[in-house]
C-alpha cells in the first residue's frame, strides 16, 4: 500500500484540479449535450429537418461524411437514455418524444428493405432514410444489434408503463414492436452479421451481449403479459446466447474479442460498449453477463486502453497509468484512425458504473484476472476481497474515480469552445473531425455523466444467472432438400455453395457436394436457418477445374418452420 499512498500524496493537488475540471466541464456540457440529442430527432429538432417525427438523425452532416440518415442502433441507443430519464423522474418533458420514437420504429420495421421484409430478415436493415424509406445503396448489411438495443430501449419503457397502470397501451400498441424485434434474434442470433461499426462480417461481442439482454428482459416482459409459451421461447435462446456470449474471451491475453472474423488484434471500443450497455447493478460484479467491474471486463478495459498508448500524438507523454484518449479499435484507418468521443465516453461510464456496484457492496475483488487491472493503481495490491473498512478499499476507489475522472478530463480538453461534439477528434492535435454534432457523441457523454453522478439503470434481470454447461444453437432451422438436374461425365460432380454460413459462404473448396441416389437429378438435404432469405449457385467441379451455373445468382427464402424441396436444373 505505501506505493500507492505516495502516489496519492504527491498527486493529490493535480486530482483535485482535475475532479474540478470534470465537475465545471459536467455542469457546463450536460445541457450542451441534452439540446444536441433532442435538435437531432424529427419533426421539430433545429438540426433535423426533414426527419419524420421520432426519427433519430445520426448527424446532421450531408457530406463528407453522409450521415444524414437514421440507423436503428443510434436511434435505439439514443432513446434508452432519453428513456432511463423520463422512467427515472430526470426529466418529465421526454414523453412524446418517446411515443413518437415508438411510433416512427412501429412503422420502419414494416418497411421491406435490402435485408428482407419484416418476416424475412428486414429487421436486420442497419439505416434508413430519414423520412423512413428503405435505403437501397450498398451497406454492411445485415446489422443484428439493432433489434435488441431497440427492444431493450422499448422494454424499459413499457416496463414503466405497467407500473404507470397502463398495461393496455403496453399489450396494444409497444408489446408488437418488441415481439417482432425478439422473434427477429431468436431466429437470426446464431448468424453472422456486420458489427456495430459495419466493416466485419462475423460474430460480434456487442451484438451477442445486447441479444442476450433483451431477450431475458423480453421473457420477463412476455411473463408479465401472460405469454409464458414466449416467455420460455426467449429464455431458451437466451441461454444458448449466454453460452455462446463465453466463447470470446481469450484466456491468454485476458480481453473480450471483439469480432470473430475481421483479422484484427480484436481490441476493441465494442467490448466496453458492450459492458455499459448491459450494466445490471444488481448483478454485482459478474463475469458471465461482463459486469463493468467484473474481473474480465476490468482486464479487457486495461487491455482495450493500453492499445491507444503509443498510437495517437496526443497521448504521448501521458503516465502509462493514467487516462488516454481512445478510439474504436487501434487498426482503425477511418478517416486517419481516430479517437471518438463516444468510445473515450464509454471507459469513463464502465469505471464509474464499476465504483456505483463498489459502493453498493462495500468490496472491492482482485483476482488473478483483474490483478493487472489494479496493480496500475498500487504495484503491491494482492489477490483478495478488499472491505470498505480497509485503506486498499478507499485507496483503489479513489484511484478508480481519478483515472474514470481522467477520460473525461481528455474529452473537456478536446471539446471546442461551443461544446459541440463530433464524432471524432483529431489523433494528433485534439480538434474535432467528421461528422459534426453525433447524436451518439450527446448520448454517451451523458450516460457517462450520470454513471459518475451515482444513476443506475434499472435492472434487466442478470444477478444470478448460470452458463449452460454445453452450448447449442439456436433451434430455429428448417429442412431444405435442393435437387439438381444436370448431365454430368464420369468423375464430374455437382455442388453447392452460397451467401449464407450454411451454404459455405460462396466457397468453392468447401462447397457442399450433392448426392447421385436419383441421378440424372442430384441431391442434398441441409438444415437452414429459418425465414432467411440468400443467394446461391449450384458448381461443377471436374479434375479440380470450377465452372458456375450462368447468372443471376438463384435466391431462396427459407421458411419460418417445416421442410421444402427446390426442383433446379443446371443453367
Ligand atoms: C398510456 O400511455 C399512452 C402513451 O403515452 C398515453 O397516450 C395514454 O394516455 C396512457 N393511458 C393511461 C391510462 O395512462
Ligand atoms: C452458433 O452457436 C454455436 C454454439 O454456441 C457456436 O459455436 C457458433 O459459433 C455460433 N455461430 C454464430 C454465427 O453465432
Ligand atoms: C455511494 O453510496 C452512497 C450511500 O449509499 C451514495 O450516497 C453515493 O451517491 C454513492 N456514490 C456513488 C458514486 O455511487
Ligand atoms: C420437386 O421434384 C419432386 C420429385 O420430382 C416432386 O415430388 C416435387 O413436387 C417437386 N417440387 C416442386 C416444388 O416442384
Amino acid at each position: 500500500m505505501r506505493a500507492l499512498f505516495v502516489y496519492c500524496l504527491g498527486l493529490s493537488a493535480s486530482v483535485w484540479a482535475q475532479s474540478s475540471t470534470v465537475d465545471a466541464y459536467v455542469a457546463s456540457e450536460s445541457p450542451i449535450a441534452k439540446a444536441g440529442v433532442l435538435a437531432n430527432i424529427g419533426p421539430s429538432g433545429s438540426k433535423s429537418s426533414g426527419a419524420k417525427a421520432g426519427v433519430v438523425i445520426a448527424s446532421p452532416s450531408s457530406t463528407n461524411p453522409d450521415y444524414l440518415y437514421t440507423w436503428t442502433r443510434d436511434s435505439s441507443l439514443v432513446f434508452k437514455a432519453l428513456i432511463d430519464q423520463y422512467t427515472q423522474g430526470l426529466d418529465t418533458t421526454l414523453r412524446t418524444e418517446i411515443d413518437n420514437f415508438l411510433s416512427a420504429e412501429a412503422t420502419v420495421q414494416q418497411v421491406s428493405n435490402p435485408s428482407g421484409t419484416v418476416s424475412t430478415g428486414g429487421l436486420g436493415e442497419p439505416k434508413f432514410n430519414i423520412d423512413l424509406s428503405a435505403f437501397t445503396g450498398a451497406w454492411g448489411r445485415p446489422q443484428r444489434d439493432g433489434p435488441a438495443l431497440r427492444a431493450t430501449a422499448l422494454i424499459t419503457y413499457a416496463n414503466w408503463l405497467i407500473a404507470d397502470g397502463n398495461t393496455s397501451y403496453v399489450s396494444s400498441t409497444v408489446w408488437p414492436v418488441i415481439e417482432l424485434d425478439l422473434g427477429y434474434i431468436v431466429t437470426y442470433w446464431n448468424q453472422t452479421g456486420f458489427d456495430l461499426w459495419e466493416e466485419v462480417d462475423s460474430s460480434s461481442f456487442f451484438t451477442t451481449a445486447v441479444q442476450h439482454r433483451s431477450l431475458r428482459e423480453g421473457a420477463t416482459l412476455a411473463t408479465a403479459l401472460g405469454d409464458t409459451t414466449l416467455a420460455t421461447q426467449y429464455t431458451t435462446q437466451a441461454d444458448n446466447i449466454l453460452c455462446f456470449l463465453q466463447s470470446y474471451w481469450n484466456p491468454t491475453s485476458l480481453f473480450m474479442t471483439a469480432n470473430t472474423g475481421g483479422g484484427r488484434s480484436g481490441k476493441d471500443a465494442n467490448t466496453a460498449l458492450a459492458s455499459i450497455h448491459t450494466f445490471d447493478a444488481a448483478a454485482g460484479c459478474d463475469a458471465v453477463t461482463f459486469q463493468p467491474c467484473s474481473d474480465k471486463a476490468l482486464s479487457s478495459l486495461k487491455v482495450y486502453v493500453d492499445a491507444f498508448r503509443t498510437i495517437y500524438t496526443i497521448n504521448s507523454g501521458i503516465a502509462s497509468n493514467a487516462a488516454v484518449a481512445t478510439g474504436r479499435y487501434p487498426e482503425d484507418s477511418y478517416m486517419g484512425g481516430n479517437p471518438w468521443y463516444l468510445t473515450t465516453a464509454a471507459v469513463a461510464e464502465q469505471l464509474y458504473d464499476a465504483i456505483i456496484v463498489w459502493n453498493q457492496t462495500g468490496s472491492i475483488e482482485v483476482t488473478s484476472t483483474s490483478l493487472a487491472f489494479f496493480t496500475q493503481f498500487s504495484s503491491s495490491v494482492a489477490i483478495g476481497v478488499y472491505d470498505s473498512s480497509t485503506t486498499t478499499y478507499s485507496d483503489l476507489l479513489s484511484a478508480v474515480k481519478t483515472f474514470a475522472d481522467g477520460f473525461l478530463a481528455i474529452i473537456a480538453e478536446y471539446t471546442p469552445s461551443d461544446g459541440g461534439l463530433s464524432e471524432q477528434y483529431s489523433k494528433s492535435d485534439g480538434s474535432p473531425l467528421s461528422a459534426a454534432d453525433l447524436t451518439w457523441s450527446y448520448a454517451a457523454t451523458l450516460t457517462a455523466f450520470g454513471a459518475r453522478a451515482g444513476v443506475n439503470p434499472a435492472s434487466w434481470g442478470a444477478s444470478g444467472l448460470t452458463v449452460p454447461s454445453s452450448c447449442s444453437t439456436s433451434g430455429s432451422t428448417v429442412s431444405i432438400t435442393f435437387n439438381e438436374y444436370a448431365i454430368t461425365v464420369w468423375g464430374e460432380n455437382i455442388y453447392l455453395t452460397g451467401s449464407i454460413d450454411a451454404l459455405q459462404d460462396w466457397s468453392t473448396s468447401t462447397a457442399l457436394l450433392l448426392n447421385t441416389d436419383n441421378y440424372p437429378t442430384w441431391s442434398i438435404t441441409l438444415n437452414l436457418p429459418a425465414s432467411t432469405t440468400f443467394q446461391y449457385k449450384f458448381i461443377r467441379i471436374y479434375n479440380g477445374v470450377v465452372t458456375w451455373e450462368s447468372d443471376p445468382n438463384r435466391e431462396y427464402t427459407t421458411p419460418a418452420s417445416g421442410s421444402d424441396t427446390i426442383n433446379d436444373s443446371w443453367r
